[in-house]
């Protein structure tokens, strides 16, 4: 992998694979984790090899695994004004994000082994963590829908999409899920009841009504779809940022071991009421719903309804996101906060720290078959991040790193902020300072 990768993190709290922490070194040689030790069996401890070996003193600092971001809108290429690959990796150094899977709505369109192939070769260049990136569904369903490598996937707009990207039609979805064997990641939500919606709301300019528009409804009858579809074809599926407690509650009842669903932290933590305090701010797809939904997908999360977490991280400008309702896009950033946001609720115990750590990097790994990554261990990749869980600071504007420049958590006061982001055993992020020459790796996915 990488040559100068030599690195030695001492005195960490290190989350081990089975959960439990222990106080000791990691060491990483070309780019992989080779020895963890525990300190209080002092029999071996790591001596400092050449000159060459960076050294982290990580006293008072907990040591995760990386955290894989399994659903992001980078805007590279072609929507570079809100984000840019190089702009959206330097906010994942910063927030402890080490990989990403990214969706195929850029400019042109990833839905062909021409433009992933693009993409790939821009992420080369530019990208400072490991990088992903999912193949578009189309109505007509091109053989590269199957054939592409490497992609986690292929992902399905069922609804809030224009253009060709929109599957909302059931006869064109049962084409894609009877076509091939790969993972197929939904945005479920049943365009035609949101297009009947907006015209009978039409008018209304409170950013509110974009959560009644695109209602739970709406929701649950595309993720139904979905899982019948996934069911009859037995069908890998996965369902991207499910967000109301009908959702859930299906899942519950009915969950095929070939499905998995995530949930983003706006979903866990915001609800409707952000709209009367951020305004547009708070507008993305699938909406924010009710704190009664809040509580739902939390108890979804804990049991293991939903298997992990992703961020959506969506940038618009701020000038674009002053539109009026409806002219103002949907979506918002989440790659820096992610991690504070669910440390913190670890802390005040609504998790462990632990269970976060699961939700974003182990299971995620998993999920997409992600070779090596995902647990600290010897073997595998040295994509790691030190969190700091002491200390309690807010989300502050002028710290953030992603373009767009704002976040629906400004003010928020977090625990575990990330201290130090490694990729592939290189340092990306250190107490404050990017180092933008590292650049992350193609991620595999295995078959
Ligand atoms: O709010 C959203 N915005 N949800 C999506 O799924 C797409 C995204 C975007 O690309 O802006």
């Amino acid at each position: 992998m990488v040559a100068n990768s030599a690195l030695i993190v001492r005195h960490a709290r290190i989350l081990l694979p089975d959960g439990n922490f222990i106080i000791g070194d990691v060491q990483v040689t070309g780019g992989t984790i080779v020895r963890v030790i525990d300190a209080s069996n002092s029999a071996q401890p790591i001596s400092s090899p050449g000159n060459d070996t960076i050294e982290i003193d990580a006293s008072g600092l907990t040591l995760l695994p990386g955290v894989i971001d399994p659903q992001v809108h980078f805007r590279d290429p072609g929507l570079e004004h809100k984000e840019d690959l190089f702009t959206a990796t330097c906010a994942c150094a910063k927030g402890g994000v080490t990989s990403f899977l990214e969706m195929p709505n850029t400019k042109p369109l990833t839905t062909t082994q021409a433009t992933l192939n693009s993409k790939l070769q821009l992420a080369a260049q530019k990208c400072l963590v490991n990088y992903g990136f999912f193949i578009g569904a189309t109505p007509e369903v091109l053989p590269d829908l199957i054939q592409a490598n490497p992609t986690p996937g292929i992902k399905i707009f069922m609804g809030s999409m224009h253009g060709p990207l929109l599957n909302d039609q059931e006869e064109g979805l049962e084409k894609i899920f009877a076509y091939g064997d790969r993972l197929i990641a939904v945005h479920a939500e049943n365009q035609a009841r949101i297009t009947e919606r907006r015209q009978q709301f039409a008018g209304i300019t409170d950013p509110a009504i974009h959560s009644q528009i695109q209602d739970n409804q709406a929701a649950l009858e595309a993720t139904q779809l979905a899982m019948k579809l996934s069911k009859k074809y037995q069908r890998r599926l996965h369902i991207l940022h499910m967000s109301t407690a009908e959702e859930a509650d299906l899942l519950r009842e009915d969950k095929p071991a070939w499905v998995t669903a995530e949930v983003t932290p706006q979903h866990l933590l915001l609800n409707t009421s952000a709209y009367q305090t951020i305004g547009t701010l708070a507008q993305m797809n699938p909406p924010l719903r009710s704190p009664h939904d809040n509580e739902v997908l939390w108890q979804a999360l804990l049991d293991g309804v939903i298997d992990f977490i992703a961020t959506d991280h969506a940038p618009h400008t701020l000038e674009e996101k002053a539109q009026t309702y409806p002219n103002s896009p949907s979506g918002m950033p989440g790659v820096e906060t992610s991690l504070p946001l669910m440390l913190t609720q670890a802390m005040q115990g609504r998790c462990t720290v632990a269970q976060v750590a699961n939700w974003m990097s182990t299971a995620v790994a998993k999920a997409y078959r992600i070779p090596n990554k995902g647990a600290i261990a010897p073997g595998y990749d040295a994509d790691l991040v030190l969190v700091d869980l002491d200390t309690y600071r807010p989300v502050l504007r002028e710290e953030l790193q992603t373009k767009c420049k704002w976040s629906p958590f400004e003010g928020w006061n977090l625990t575990g902020f990330p201290v130090v982001t490694i990729v592939g055993g290189q340092v990306v992020f250190d107490r404050g300072t990017i180092h933008p020459t590292v650049r992350g790796q193609a991620l595999r996915f295995d078959a």
